[in-house]
């Protein structure tokens, strides 16, 4: 109890603080559950307190919101409540038994016991609950979780726990790879027998996109994409995911974003595949967009290599792509003289701009019309390719382009 105490601060240290009081001072059954159990148990820092109830979550949540001046916020489908505090969310569940009708559906719920709630989990390092009444009280634990954590192993808790839910595919590598464990022998052959089932396109792309972005968050995240593509888990999704060449590149690198790794793992694929990969995880549009406009720089990258390139000829190939796929795409290019015009453009080139305006050029005797915005493109150009400088220059140049163009 300490540990999680001590291991949290701000608004979580309140609501934890307000379930035990509630959990010691009324008797309302209330626990802690599944991550942060598991962390205390490991000493290490946690992300999210989870709390399950034997009752109705939601209102426990608005009680210990309003207390607080927090917010609640009400999931009525599944029995859930977030509550936040001070900037920080935790989630408030009634302790629930769920089934499957079909593998990869979402489960049909209804209100239960702890037990219940504890055997509808992942796998049981997460299957362990902690009351929050008295001052020390023992972890409970029927599924073994204690001894999984002591023997650094992540097992499931029933053999079609990837069938019923193939998102656990993901959260197994993760677990796995985040703690240093390993997935069991057995959650291992659970795990190709979901993926040989097909099950994992019965889940929809929103949800695996949800995994895919825990992944990204964390310091790990290459090991753990590898280690999906090594168990055929990513080929599950899309049947492209099998190319782990981009993610190596990016296993023990710091300050790694979600670009990066949509650029690792779709970088290499064609733009007609690309698209089905997008749509598979029903991106959002900017990541969407990195993928496709990844895959457009790499188609024309030829435009950009070799030893003579302009200034202006790199922004003609590269103007409209969006700058984050071009800077998550410099550390995947294999020619240095590339690398180095693409980072050019990224911090200097791109922004060149005449000192000349549109309104100076129709002063100046530029027809009104397209000639204005070919002209500020052509003066744009020269001054990239350094032929000519300051004001004056292209004072001079667009007497050249009216007397050419009249
Ligand atoms: N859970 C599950 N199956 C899932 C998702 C979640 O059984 N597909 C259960 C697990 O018991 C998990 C808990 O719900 O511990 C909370 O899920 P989540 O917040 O995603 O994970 P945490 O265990 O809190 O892990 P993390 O440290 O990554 O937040």
């Amino acid at each position: 109890m300490d540990r999680v105490a001590g291991g949290v601060n701000g608004g979580q240290l309140a609501v934890f603080n307000s379930m035990r009081r509630r959990a010691t001072g009324e008797g309302i059954p209330v626990y802690l559950v599944g991550g942060p159990v598991r962390d205390a148990v490991l000493n290490v820092p946690t992300r999210d307190l989870d709390f399950v109830l034997i009752g109705d979550a939601p209102a426990l949540a608005a009680d210990v919101a309003d207390e607080l001046g927090g917010q609640a916020t009400v999931h009525p489908r599944f029995g859930t409540a977030t509550v936040e505090v001070e900037g920080h969310r935790m989630d408030v569940v009634t302790a629930r038994k769920e089934s499957y009708p079909s593998p990869g559906s979402l489960p049909e719920v209804s209100a239960s016991n702890l037990d219940d709630d504890l055997a509808r989990r992942d796998f049981s390092i997460n299957a362990m609950a902690l009351p929050l009444s008295g001052d020390s009280p023992e972890v409970i634990d029927p599924h073994g979780g204690l001894d999984a954590l002591a023997g650094k192993s992540v097992g499931t808790l029933h053999p079609s726990s990837f069938a019923d839910d193939p998102t656990r595919m993901l959260r197994a590598v993760r677990y796995e790879q985040r703690l240093g464990f390993q997935i069991t022998t057995d959650a291992l052959s659970e795990m190709q027998q979901a993926i040989n089932g097909g099950h994992a396109d019965a889940v929809s792309g929103d949800r695996w996109r949800q995994e895919f972005q825990k992944i990204f968050e964390e310091d790990r995240a290459a090991e753990m994409l590898l280690r999906g593509i090594e168990l055929g888990a990513l080929a599950a999704i899309h049947p492209v995911l099998t190319d782990g060449k981009g993610l190596t590149r990016l296993a023990g690198e710091g300050d790694l974003g979600p670009n990066d790794f949509l650029v690792a793992l779709a970088g290499s694929l064609s733009a007609v595949v690309g698209d089905g990969f997008a749509r598979r995880l029903n991106l959002p549009t900017d990541w969407a967009q990195v993928v496709r406009d990844t895959i457009a720089l790499r188609e024309k990258q030829s435009a950009i290599s070799g030893r003579s390139v302009m200034p202006s000829a790199v922004c003609a190939a590269l103007d409209g792509l969006n700058p984050d796929a071009i800077a998550a795409s410099v550390r995947f290019t294999d020619d240095p003289q590339v690398a180095a015009r693409l980072r050019r453009y990224l911090d200097e080139w791109r922004l060149v701009s005449p000192a000349l305006t549109g309104d100076d050029l129709l002063v100046m005797g530029v027809p009104s019309g397209p000639m204005v915005g070919e002209a500020l493109r052509e003066l744009t150009s020269a001054k990239l390719d350094g032929l000519v400088s300051g004001e004056e220059g292209e004072r001079t140049l667009v007497h050249q382009i009216i007397l050419r163009g009249s």
